[in-house]
C-alpha cells in the first residue's frame, strides 16, 4: 500500500462488466500486467495516485487505449499530468478533500467574507468545479464551466496568508494521497497560475 485510497473497486468483475468506467477497466488491466504490485484484481482492486503513476511508467508502449504504440511513439509520448494523476476520479477524490479541508479551516473563516461565502454555496458544487477546473488544467478532456478567478473571489478580499494557508491544505491533501514529487510540483503550479486573479494586491 503506497498510500491512501483513492479508487476501490470490490468487484471482481469491475473489469469487465459492460457499463463499467474505462477507467476502472482500465485500471484492472494495468494490474494484470504490473507483477510488483501484488494485488489479486479476483479479491480487490486499489489504486493510489503513486500506483496509477507507476502503472504509466512501466507500460510505455501502452497508450490509454490500450493500443499498442510503435517505438518512436513510445519514447516521445509522455502522459499528461491528468493521465499521471489518475484522471477524473483520482482528482475527484483530491479535490473532495481539500476542500473538506478549506471550509473548516479557521485561517480562512476568520475572513468573514470568506466564511459568509463558503456556506452559501453548497460544497457539491464548488468540488465539481474545481475539479472541472484542475483536470482540464491537466490536460484532461473537461472544460470549465465556472466563473473567471477574478470574478468568484473578488469580493472576499483574500489577502497572502489567506493564500499560504489555502498552499498549506494544498500540500496536506497532495501528501495524503502520496502524490509523487514531481506531479506535486505541477499541480501546485497550476494553483499558484490563479494566485494573482485571487490574492489581493499589497499596497
Ligand atoms: C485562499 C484561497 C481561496 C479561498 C479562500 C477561496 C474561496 C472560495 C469561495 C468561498 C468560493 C465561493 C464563491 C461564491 O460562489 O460566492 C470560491 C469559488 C471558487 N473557487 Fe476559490 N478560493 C480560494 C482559492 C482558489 C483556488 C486556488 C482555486 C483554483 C485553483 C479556486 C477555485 C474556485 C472555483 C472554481 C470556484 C467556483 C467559481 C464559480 O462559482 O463559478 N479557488 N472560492
Amino acid at each position: 500500500m503506497l498510500g491512501a485510497e483513492v479508487f476501490t473497486s470490490e468487484d471482481p468483475s469491475v473489469g469487465s462488466t459492460p457499463g463499467r468506467s474505462r477507467h476502472a477497466r482500465q485500471t484492472v488491466a494495468f494490474y494484470h500486467h504490473i507483477a510488483e504490485i501484488d494485488l489479486n484484481p479476483a479479491e480487490t482492486t486499489t489504486c493510489t495516485f503513486a500506483q496509477l503513476d507507476i502503472c504509466f511508467r512501466r507500460l510505455p508502449r501502452a497508450n490509454r487505449e490500450g493500443k499498442v504504440m510503435t517505438g518512436s511513439e513510445a519514447v516521445s509520448e509522455r502522459p499528461s499530468l491528468y493521465d499521471r494523476l489518475g484522471g477524473v476520479y483520482s482528482i475527484a477524490t483530491v479535490v473532495e478533500d481539500l476542500i473538506d479541508q478549506i471550509m473548516v479551516d479557521p485561517r480562512l473563516n476568520a475572513n468573514p467574507r470568506v466564511d459568509e461565502a463558503h456556506h452559501k454555496v453548497p460544497p457539491a458544487g464548488f468540488k465539481y468545479l474545481v475539479t472541472e477546473m484542475l483536470c482540464g488544467a491537466a490536460g484532461g478532456p473537461q472544460r470549465y464551466s465556472g466563473r473567471s478567478m477574478e470574478e468568484s473571489h473578488r469580493d472576499m478580499a483574500i489577502t497572502p496568508g489567506e493564500w499560504q494557508a489555502f498552499m498549506d491544505d494544498l500540500q496536506t491533501t497532495l501528501d495524503k494521497f502520496s502524490v509523487p514529487a514531481a506531479e506535486q510540483a505541477e499541480v501546485k503550479a497550476l494553483v499558484e497560475s490563479t494566485r494573482a486573479a485571487i490574492v489581493v494586491p499589497v499596497v
